[in-house]
């Protein structure tokens, strides 16, 4: 089997780049995760990606004048490192029209509600707000207008009445964990590609991205 090379692009803590790397350590996994890429030098998910020996590289976004200049140096190297299929996971920088529309159809993201809901930050702040009975996470091909690309798989969760956004923020995360890894096997093994600005998939295998948590977990 062949798999894909695949990088991850972090910000921050890394806990759904952790979950992506304990999946792509089965041999089987269809995505080869070669390098973690982080535009903050202290993200403490470049430590955590490490520890699973991978190789890690810092582009630091306050070294560019611009972000055309900073999606060039990522792109660079992405291509120097013969990427194919790029991660977002808790990378928290606007990418260029330009880059975006280069990586068509091979960039995710996962974003913590259940989109089109809640773009953008305070993701849980919005939801309890809204008062809304499910939130969520959604993982989804990049497009250039902020989490707005086709969707691949979502994971609903209840909220609770005595939510806070913390509270609720560790219930999708949990769910986070499981969705992302089998988002992006389909896209990596074929069965989830994007065509003509919408997801489709292979026979069946919307089901391994379409989740629900118990009401209570
Ligand atoms: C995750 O909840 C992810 O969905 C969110 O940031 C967190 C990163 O956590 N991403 C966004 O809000 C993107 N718009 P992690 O670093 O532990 O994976």
């Amino acid at each position: 089997m062949r798999r894909i090379p695949t990088a991850v692009l972090i910000s921050g803590r890394g806990s759904n780049m952790a979950a992506l790397l304990e999946a792509a350590a089965d041999p089987s996994f269809p995505a080869d995760i070669r390098l973690v890429l982080s535009n903050r030098p202290g993200a403490s998910g470049l430590e955590r990606a490490a520890g699973f020996g991978v190789a890690t590289q810092v582009i630091d976004h306050r070294s560019f004048s611009d972000r055309a200049g900073f999606d060039a140096a990522l792109d660079q190297a992405l291509t120097t490192a013969g990427i194919q299929l790029v991660a977002l996971a808790g990378f928290m920088r606007l990418l260029t029209p330009d880059f975006t529309r280069r990586w068509t159809g091979r960039m995710i993201n996962i974003h913590p509600s259940l989109l089109p809901a809640f773009k953008g930050v305070h993701v849980h702040q919005q939801a309890l707000a809204a008062g809304v009975r499910l939130s969520g996470c959604t993982v989804h091909f990049v497009s250039p207008e902020m989490d707005s690309g086709a969707i691949i798989g979502q994971a609903a969760v209840p909220v609770h009445p005595d939510d806070n956004a913390d509270r609720l923020a560790a219930r999708i995360l949990a769910m986070e964990h499981l969705l992302y890894p089998a988002a992006l096997a389909l896209v990596a093994n074929g069965q989830a590609r994007l065509i003509d600005g919408r997801t489709a998939f292979a026979a069946g295998a919307w089901r391994a991205v379409t989740l629900t948590a118990d009401l209570d977990g």
